[in-house]
């Protein structure tokens, strides 16, 4: 009876705010509806006492406790069995016999809606094998403001159309597996410096930084991707380390509450992220649903002293927190759980050797007992699609006069320490010198079984031809310009670059690490067929990339374990590589480059000292070089293949909702997104690509929006992202490309009116291969009915 009175009473709730998540049931069996699933985690609730709902949303960390980086504990009075959380973005992290995917920048890379889903759907299979209920990812945030930025590789793109439609895909992929997702970190957490409060010499607490963001940005820049991840059904978010307009994220109702819950409708629970809860019933009511890992911070991981846990008792009793807030938030928790089967006996066991491995990780491995289980081996034949990924997601930049692919056979040269297997293990934590880079460091991290360097893979190519390779490792041979060990001088010199990064420490220079600058001009001095390969976590600098002897460059990024594989098969031509620039690569850094806020050095003594005032507006990247007529080394979107392809001069428009209104409909409920008219398609456009070479392959038609400038407030960028396909052709072969634009899409953030807006006057529409390169254009007036 008690069930079925708790059904009905939250039947209009559920009916007016489900989650809108389009997800395909791997088994559709083992998903329930949203409606019954609410239910049930409401039923579970009304079994709980108090004290059990505090555990409930109090994470717990401690060695072989659940086992995970993040656990609620179970309660077996009422058969619960916990929730294990682990991080990361890029597969499973902290654990063994797990795959190392290509990092989110190598996706944000790809352009490719597909592939960005098929890996989605390969890390929740693996999520779900090891039995955790939370994947800790993806990341849209930090977006990339500063170029520099620590966990910026951990992200798909500066740019949040790009970065929006990617972690939509991510979250759905995932998410078919029954594993939760956690959309992080919301919001402004750009620098890493200072991320989070620090205690002075004299043991006054130093604030985190402040990110002082204004309205109209936080919505068309920072919050826009967060709004595709609510659209596409992510289950969880989670709020970061620093604070908001001088409020700690993890207690700002202007960002949980109006941004996230009113504004965009998300049904999902905010959890923080690590330590980042810093209050009681002031994050509670602010809108926090659950505290990770619980403690106040690392030192107190053994005692589980907390601002929530057994205070929140006493917060109820006094008033401060009332209990209805509290069941809310253990059942906004307990839904997604439901909803995706995770308490049926077919969702697995978490693998017990999680904890040996994260307990490894933390160098504590003797605490626990023995013997060590076994691992549970989740990799099945994911090689492959990382493989494939890390091949098509590599960003062709120059390539003169068709030095690749490669034609075989050769004498070849490999340089730098990044060609190498690491010397310093399979676990990259601290930065390395010899070794090549697949991952970045900290929560992003994955560890190893197995990573193929690009010398190894280049060494069992050429076993194929009997070909020579010749190869110096040490930057510092190759820097002080000691070629004396070869001979003879190679036909191709393939010299592989690094460039590390990791969270919690920002990035302080452009410049590929180890010297590379002299490396590359070294290499070129004596070998005119120079082809540089970068693994980087992020944007560099390239100061070489007009040198007549460097006859390639290709962007890797961080392609994951079968790197080496991955390299080779473009630089050999059997996979025609696709990728694009996620930013723009400046001449001069210095032309778009905002620096991180570093007030380290002055051991400031004013708490609030760290301000970060987001001055520029949207003016990031190429918005930045857009506006000030600056002209990049290579602009966002920009990408070279082995074939050719073209674009019909014009684009057929079609303007699809006759009766357009400027703003969409107040009247009409908040759905997850947002309000619904906001993903209401408005245009067609179409236009049709060919393929005008001589090779198969792909490539990636884009579509700019530019708004009337007289219409938008001062501050929008001459164009922005608004549209892209990934197309695949034989040669000769042509295809229509349609894009679809929604009403956000040609749609401004009014702060007056606190709502988008479709601004009166022309617009100009530009398709094309890069935002430097449009090849069709259309200006058009939107048929507005309030115009
Ligand atoms: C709640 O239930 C637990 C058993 O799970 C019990 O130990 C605890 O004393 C109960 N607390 C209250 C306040 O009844
Ligand atoms: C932060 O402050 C700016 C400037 O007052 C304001 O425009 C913006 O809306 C604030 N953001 C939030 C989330 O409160
Ligand atoms: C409650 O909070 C106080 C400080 O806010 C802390 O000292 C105490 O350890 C907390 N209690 C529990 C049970 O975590
Ligand atoms: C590229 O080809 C052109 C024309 O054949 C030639 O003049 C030029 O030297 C070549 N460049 C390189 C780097 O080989
Ligand atoms: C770079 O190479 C130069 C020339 O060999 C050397 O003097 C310098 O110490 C190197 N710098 C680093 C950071 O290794
Ligand atoms: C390019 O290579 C040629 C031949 O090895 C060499 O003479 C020349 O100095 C090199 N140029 C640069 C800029 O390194
Ligand atoms: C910030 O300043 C400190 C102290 O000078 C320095 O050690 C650190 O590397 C700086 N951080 C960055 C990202 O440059
Ligand atoms: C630490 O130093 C600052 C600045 O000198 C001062 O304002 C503050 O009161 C000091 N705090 C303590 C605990 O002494």
């Amino acid at each position: 009876m008690l069930y079925v009175i708790s059904l009905l009473l939250f039947l209009s709730h559920a009916l007016a705010n489900p989650f809108s998540g389009q997800v395909t049931a791997r088994d559709a069996n083992q998903f329930r509806t949203w409606v019954t699933a609410e239910a049930m985690a409401s039923e579970f609730v009304s079994r709980l006492n108090l004290t059990e709902k505090s555990a409930m949303i109090t994470g717990k960390l401690s060695l072989g406790v659940g086992g995970c980086i993040g656990n609620l504990l179970p309660i077996d009075r009422v058969g619960y069995s916990g929730l294990c959380m682990q991080d990361g973005p890029n597969g499973v992290g902290l654990a063994d016999l797990t795959s190392v995917f290509p990092s989110g920048v190598t996706m944000g890379a790809s352009w490719d809606k597909k592939l960005i889903y098929q890996r989605g759907v390969a890390i929740g299979k693996e999520f779900r094998s090891k039995g955790i209920h939370v994947a800790l990812g993806p990341s849209a945030g930090p977006l990339g403001r500063h170029g520099l930025g620590g966990r910026n590789w951990e992200g798909f793109s500066i740019d949040p159309y790009l970065s929006g439609i990617a972690i939509a895909a991510s979250i759905e992929g995932i998410q078919t597996q029954g594993v939760q997702t956690c959309a992080k970190h919301i919001v402004g957490n750009e620098q890493e410096t200072q991320r989070s409060f620090t205690i002075s010499q004299n043991g006054t607490r130093i604030e985190a930084i402040s990110s002082n963001i204004d309205d109209r940005t936080m919505h068309e820049l920072y919050m826009w991707p967060f709004a595709n991840a609510i659209k596409a059904g992510v289950v969880s978010a989670m709020c970061s380390y620093n604070r908001l307009n001088q409020t700690y994220t993890c207690e700002s109702s202007a960002v949980l509450k109006n941004l996230l819950r009113e504004e965009l409708g998300f049904q999902g629970y905010i959890m923080s992220d690590w330590f980042a809860t810093h209050s009681g019933a002031k994050s509670i009511n602010a809108g926090l649903d659950l505290n990770m890992p619980g403690a106040y911070n690392a030192e107190t991981i053994a005692t589980g002293e907390s601002y929530w846990g057994g205070n929140i008792t006493t917060m109820v009793q006094a008033g401060s927190v009332s209990e209805e807030r509290i069941d809310e938030m253990v059942r906004r928790i307990m839904t997604p759980y439901f909803y995706f089967g995770q308490d049926r006996e077919s969702y697995p066991t978490v693998d017990p050797s999680l904890a040996y491995s994260f307990a490894a990780w933390s160098n504590v491995l003797d605490y626990l007992p023995t013997p060590i289980p076994k691992s549970r081996d989740v990799r099945g034949n994911h090689h492959q699609l990382i493989r494939k990924i890390g091949a098509e997601a590599s960003v062709l930049l120059k390539n003169v006069n068709s030095t690749l692919p490669l034609k075989a056979p050769l004498n070849i040269g490999v340089f730098g320490n990044d060609a190498a297997s690491s010397s310093d293990g399979l676990t990259f934590i601290k930065h390395f010198e010899i070794g090549t880079l697949d991952i970045g460091a900290g929560a992003g991290t994955v560890r190893h079984t197995y990573l193929v360097s690009p010398l190894e893979a280049i060494q069992a190519r050429a076993k194929k031809f009997g070909g020579r390779v010749q190869y110096i490792l040490h930057n510092a041979i190759t820097a002080a310009g000691d070629f004396s060990s070869l001979f003879p001088i190679p036909d191709v010199c393939l010299v592989f670059l690094n460039t590390f990064a990791a969270e919690n420490m920002d990035r302080q220079t452009y410049e590929a690490d180890w010297n590379s600058t002299l490396v590359v001009e070294n290499v070129a001095s004596m070998c005119p067929n120079t082809i540089v390969v970068t693994h980087s976590a992020g944007i560099n600098s390239m100061p070489w990339a007009n040198n007549v002897n460097v006859t390639a460059i290709i962007a890797a990024h961080l392609p994951g374990q079968e790197s080496g594989n991955s390299i080779v098969d473009v630089l050999w031509g059997d996979v025609n590589p696709s990728g694009r620039l996620p930013y723009s690569i400046a001449k001069n850094p210095k032309d778009y480059d905002i620096p991180i806020v570093n007030l380290t050095e002055s051991q400031v003594t004013s708490p609030t000292a760290w301000q970060d005032d987001f001055v520029e507006g949207q003016m990031i990247d190429y918005r930045k070089l857009d506006s000030a007529g600056i002209e990049p080394l290579f602009e966002f979107g920009f990408g070279l293949s082995y074939t050719t392809f073209g674009m019909k001069s014009n684009l057929k428009v079609k303007q699809l909702n006759s009766h357009l209104t400027s703003k969409p409909d107040p009247s009409h409920e908040v759905q997850p997104g947002g309000n619904p008219d906001l993903w209401e398609p408005i245009l067609r456009v179409t236009t049709t690509v060919t393929n005008t070479g001589s090779k198969e392959g792909a490539t990636v038609p884009q579509l700019y929006v530019s708004m009337p400038q007289g219409s938008t407030p001062e501050g929008t960028p001459l164009q922005v992202l608004r549209g892209f396909e990934k197309v695949f052709l034989k040669p000769g072969k042509s295809q229509d490309v349609t894009f679809e634009l929604l009403r956000r899409d040609v749609s401004y953030w009014d702060t007056s009116f606190q709502s988008w807006v479709i601004p009166k006057g022309r617009f100009s529409l530009g398709a094309g291969f890069s935002s430097r390169d449009i090849v069709a254009k259309a200006d058009l007036e939107l048929n507005l009915v309030d115009g």
